[in-house]
């Protein structure tokens, strides 16, 4: 998703609304500094736990009727996607239960209460852009705003489609936005394709 193989292992990395991928559990264990942040970490392991079952069974129950919206080929079918995914969860749990909120930090966005430039890089997955419907283009500025009080170097969102898989509106309003002029904004390809069109990513450098 965010084309990570040349990070630095000195990087500080922010997940931004994490919420149940392994991603950290997983960087941190390969020496990389992560750390994840969402709205649900001001819940037990355990109660995010039994949320995770009850909402992965919600989503696989809908994806027969939308299957063709994805591209089958790094997950190779609905079977291989739920044993991937309640792996995640699971590493995630473990990993939440053993570190808690040093490494989970419970965070509602825009505020995010972290100091100016506390890390290197944040990385946003499937969750701005992709919920426009949700989210409208103000708190979606904020909240960038505000990733990048707290990140030195560069931010990467991923993917930059709808629900739909159509690109979504916010991004070329947020590349003509004059608030943003001071940075550079790029759109770059990447290998993982799971929505279909949802391979690309939004890079904003300082
Ligand atoms: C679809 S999940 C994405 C999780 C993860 N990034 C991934 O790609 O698997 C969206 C996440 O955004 C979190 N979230 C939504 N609004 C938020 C907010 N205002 N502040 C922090 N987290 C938020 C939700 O709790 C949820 O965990």
């Amino acid at each position: 998703m965010f084309d990570l193989d040349n990070l630095h292992k000195n990087e500080l990395i922010l997940d931004v609304a994490s919420g149940v991928s392994s991603f950290c559990a997983e960087a941190n264990a390969k020496g990389c500094n992560v750390t994840a942040s969402d709205r649900i970490y001001t819940s037990s392991p355990l109660e995010i736990g039994q949320k995770c079952r009850q909402d992965l069974d919600v989503v696989l129950k809908q994806l027969p009727e939308i299957v063709d919206l994805y591209v089958w080929n790094f997950f190779k079918d609905i079977q291989a996607l739920k044993a991937q995914r309640e792996k995640a969860y699971k590493l995630f749990i473990e990993d939440f239960k053993n570190h808690g909120t040093k490494r989970y930090m419970p965070v509602e966005y825009p505020s995010s209460g972290f100091i100016d430039n506390r890390f290197t890089t944040s990385l946003v997955s499937h969750f701005l852009f992709l919920y426009e419907d949700h989210i409208n283009y103000d708190l979606h500025k904020k909240i960038i705003l505000e990733l990048l009080r707290i990140t030195s170097k560069e931010i990467r969102i991923f993917p930059v489609v709808n629900l739909k898989g159509e690109k979504s509106s916010l991004v070329d309003t947020l590349m003509h936005d004059q608030d943003f002029k001071r940075f550079q904004i790029s759109i770059k390809k990447v290998d993982y394709e799971f929505m279909k069109n949802g391979n690309e990513m939004m890079a904003i450098t300082h």
